[in-house]
């Protein structure tokens, strides 16, 4: 094949670069700020009176810093670079991927000034006012623009299948959030829901639901089905269970909004509609997780002295565990009990440190090295260090929200002989206390290695270059 400029013969690897380099950045600035409000659940003195430091403020920033900040900037940087990469082609667009990429560091710059000014929603998860919405439409019609164009005229002819799950997730991400954020604008910072009632509620559970299903969950098994084989030099271990997977996963996902609003005023037989997908999403989590965690088959004793398929695999162990306490979690019994204690933050963390966070360490390292044209990164100890701190900081935090929550729906629900509360509410959160310290321990240690993660990139960085990697001339036939 010849190309009509040289341009178009090597990889567009400086959008990946900048997205990684981000990635890493914004997992600080999110991280902290998460420890800064774990720090204000402790002790509540560290509401110092100004507003926009409040507790009420800083947690919808250090949800959207982690979420779209942290794992949007590792999904897109590692979308870029999978696609390129098994469709052997350069990205469809420079100029649009150059968009996207400042596109959506103006979309978490803009949200972090807006939201600490108190300027919000109130849509959990999709809390910006509607021109930051706008925003965030042109920025992700631009991604599926570059990621379809670059499939679209790939130089083999097989889809690979992390490709599929790339694809689900751009897809279905701009159909949930234009839907989610219709709404009257009445001034530039102020708008109203175009649904009402529980209406207005069902339609925001789906986003949600679908923000953990899809956001949170299919872009990284996309992540998944690229850099475990190529850090473990094997195959996937079945690309027929691959396929099965992602066809279960997407249509199971959408129908399990509803076990966020049990016990409310959607109607019964849509909670436990919402009940049974989520019970059914065992299979398909659990399927796709054995399918990666197998992909080992035969190359275990590479965990034992590579610390970057160590953040890989792991990652999937709690994924296994938040994708099986998840659909547990939905029962109605089980949640008359979970619902508003920390138990559900620990179910969260368990996802979001465990599985978003790990997978998305151990796929920049992967990338890193590659992108600055050296062999490894400049410190293999420095990631072992990341991994262990890590891992023991997940365990200390979500077995403490784990403790905390099942407690407090137990003081909330006892009741005396004559029917009375054995504990009124203030003496649940005392008994919280020690658990909010050892969550604080807990994340104080993740942000740590993310520090250490951030000083090893830049060392990297200093001592690396930046590379232009070319496209095989024979493309390779799946
Ligand atoms: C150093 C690491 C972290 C710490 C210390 C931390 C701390 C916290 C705290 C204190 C809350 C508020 C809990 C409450 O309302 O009672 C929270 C909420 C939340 N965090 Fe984190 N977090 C960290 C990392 C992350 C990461 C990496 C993600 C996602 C990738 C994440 C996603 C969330 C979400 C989705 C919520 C809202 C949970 C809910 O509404 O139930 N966090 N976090
Ligand atoms: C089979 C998969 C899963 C199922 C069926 C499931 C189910 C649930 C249930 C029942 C709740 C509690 C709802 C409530 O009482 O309000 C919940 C909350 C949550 N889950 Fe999961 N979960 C799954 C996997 C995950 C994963 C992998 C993550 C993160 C990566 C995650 C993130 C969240 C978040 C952020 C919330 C809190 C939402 C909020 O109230 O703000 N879930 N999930």
């Amino acid at each position: 094949m010849t190309f009509a400029n040289t341009q178009a013969t090597v990889y567009n690897d400086k959008v990946v670069r900048q997205f990684a380099v981000m990635t890493v950045v914004w997992g600080v600035v999110g991280m902290l700020v998460g420890v800064i409000i774990a720090a204000q659940l402790t002790w509540p003195q560290l509401n110092p009176g100004i507003s926009w430091l409040s507790y009420g403020r800083l947690r919808p920033l250090h949800t959207n810093a982690v979420i779209f900040a942290f794992g949007g900037c590792g999904l897109f940087a590692t979308a870029y670079y999978v696609v390129q990469r098994t469709c052997q082609v350069r990205l469809f667009s420079d100029k649009l991927a150059a968009f996207t990429f400042w596109g959506w560091q103006l979309v978490i710059l803009a949200t972090a000034i807006t939201l600490p000014l108190g300027l919000n929603s109130s849509k959990e998860y999709a809390e910006m006012e509607w021109p930051i919405d706008v925003l965030i439409a042109l920025v992700w019609v631009s991604f599926a623009v570059v990621f379809f164009g670059t499939v679209g005229t790939r130089r083999v002819k097989h889809i690979y299948v992390a490709n599929w799950f790339y694809g689900g997730f751009i897809l279905a991400i701009a159909l949930l959030h234009i839907v989610n954020s219709a709404a009257l604008p009445v001034g530039l910072f102020k708008s109203y829901s175009a649904y009402a009632g529980v209406q207005d509620a069902m339609v925001q559970w789906w986003y949600g639901h679908n923000a953990v299903g899809f956001f949170l969950t299919t872009g990284f098994l996309g992540m998944m089905y690229y850099f475990i084989p190529k850090q473990a030099e094997r195959p996937v271990y079945s690309y027929r269970l691959s396929i099965v997977h992602f066809w279960a996963l997407i249509f199971t996902y959408m129908w399990a909004g509803p076990h966020h609003l049990h016990y409310t005023a959607l109607p019964d037989w849509a909670q436990s509609v919402g009940m049974v997908f989520s019970l059914i999403l065992l299979a398909p989590s659990w399927g796709g997780m054995m399918n990666g965690i197998m992909t080992l088959s035969g190359a275990w004793h590479k965990l034992r002295d590579d610390p970057i398929l160590r953040f890989l695999i792991v990652s999937l162990s709690f994924y296994g565990m938040s994708t099986f306490e998840g659909p547990m979690m939905s029962i109605k019994t089980v949640n008359a009990l979970s619902h508003y204690t920390d138990w559900t933050v620990g179910h969260v963390h368990s996802g979001a440190l465990g599985w978003v966070g790990l997978i998305t360490i151990g796929s920049i390292y992967y990338l890193l090295p590659r992108l600055f044209g050296q062999r490894q990164m400049y410190s293999i100890k420095a990631i072992e260090v990341h991994f262990w701190i890590a891992t023991i900081g997940i365990v200390v935090y979500i077995a403490a929200m784990w403790i905390a929550g099942v407690m407090q729906g137990l003081m909330w629900r006892a009741v005396n002989a004559d029917g009375t509360l054995t504990y009124t509410f203030v003496e649940s959160v005392k008994a919280t206390y020690p658990f909010y310290v050892l969550r604080l321990i807990g994340g104080l240690l993740y942000l740590s290695g993310m520090v250490v993660m951030l000083w090893n990139m830049l060392k990297t960085i200093a001592a690396g270059r930046v590379v232009q990697v070319q496209i095989p001339a024979v493309a390779a036939h799946a």
